[in-house]
């Protein structure tokens, strides 16, 4: 296991060493580093699945993330999607159709398999020229026959090692391996990010993308050490300006820290991550109930523990920019440390 991680590390770097091994002084080295970290997009088989720039995928956020919010990150590198959940069908042709006008860039949708509709939303998408969706909650199997028949190709969330091999038996593309950090519905067994990465990409043939808990460059280069070949962030995207939500839920989530969401809905197996806040917090009157500092939940955002590092309301277009930008310096960082530089 530990020889695997070596290799992925070194694999990370191993394009920058190539060129290195040819230099001679440490000062034409790092001028060959800089300049091939200037350049990287960390292609891999996640950025050839989505056909884009980066391998950073836009989280699904229903009713949040639409056409425009889809369009916006698609068009700064990385893969907006569509949330399905929550709309019609004739609002989410609406929305492609919102999206494909704003944009010439690839973007996807999410089509939760346990609710209504979800077979005349593949279709729909497949019409309407999507090449890539996302599916969750539920088994894949019934209806890989309809996306492959339709040309698309899919990638499955999960949050087990189980379900993740029925996906890829059942011929998914890649799988999106949700940690219990996530914002939004979770599975059921409360197994991190940092955890199950690195067990699914060690059992699974296909790419695995890491979501829950990942807001910048660090844990984007975090994932790619685990193991994944890309990462799915939503949390992030609430405090962008374009986001849909409330200022006042906006400014709830930059002031959050990690510890400031919990998970509700256990009882009805339907957990999911919210931020905890008060009716005071909200704006909506004086706070009901509640002991001492226990927070009274009033109303739900559902939400990350990676609001905590947020930090600064960003513009959609910036975020997936900002954090190729870091992840390069930080890369440049690594690599200087490997070499023995200070
Ligand atoms: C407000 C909100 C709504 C979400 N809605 C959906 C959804 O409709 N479908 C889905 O597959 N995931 C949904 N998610 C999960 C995200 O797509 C993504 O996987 C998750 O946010 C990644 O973890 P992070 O919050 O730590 O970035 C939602 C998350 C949030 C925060």
């Amino acid at each position: 296991m530990r020889l695997t991680c070596l290799r992925r590390v070194s694999t990370l770097f191993w394009h920058i060493f190539c060129d290195m091994y040819s230099k001679k002084s440490f000062g034409e080295v790092q001028v060959v580093m800089n300049e091939t970290l200037e350049k990287t997009t960390f292609q891999n088989r996640i950025t050839g699945i989505l056909e884009t720039e980066y391998p950073l995928i836009q989280g699904p956020m229903r009713s949040i993330t639409l056409g425009e919010m889809a369009a916006a990150v698609s068009g700064s590198g990385g893969f907006g999607q569509i949330a399905f959940s929550g709309l019609t069908p004739g609002q989410l042709s609406e929305e492609i159709k919102k999206a494909r006008k704003l944009t010439g860039r690839p973007f996807g949708v999410n089509i939760p398999l346990h609710r209504p509709y979800a077979r005349e939303a593949i279709e729909i998408s497949a019409a309407l020229g999507v090449r890539v969706i996302t599916t969750s909650g539920g088994n894949p199997s019934g209806v890989m026959d309809l996306i492959k028949q339709a040309g698309l190709k899919v990638l499955h969330k999960v949050s087990t090692l189980e379900t993740a091999l029925k996906a890829e038996a059942a011929g998914v593309d890649a799988v999106i391996a949700t940690g219990y950090e996530a914002g939004g519905h979770l599975g059921r067994t409360d197994v991190t990010t940092f955890c199950l990465v690195p067990q699914l990409a060690g059992s699974l043939k296909i790419p695995v993308v890491a979501a829950g808990g990942v807001a910048d460059a660090r844990g984007f280069l975090a994932a790619l050490v685990l193991g994944a070949e890309g990462v799915e962030v939503g949390t992030r995207f609430l405090a962008t300006r374009e986001c849909p939500l409330p200022e006042r839920s906006k400014q709830l989530v930059l002031e959050a820290r990690c510890e400031s969401t919990l998970v509700m809905g256990r009882d009805e197996k339907m957990p999911v991550r919210v931020l905890k806040v008060t009716s005071s917090d909200s704006g909506q009157g004086a706070p009901v109930g509640g002991e001492g500092d226990v927070p009274v939940v009033t109303f739900f955002i559902p939400c990350g523990q990676s609001a905590g590092l947020c930090g600064e309301l960003l513009g959609l277009g910036e975020v997936f920019p900002l954090m190729m930008e870091e992840a390069r310096s930080i890369s440049g960082q690594i690599a200087k440390f490997l070499m023995g530089g200070k």
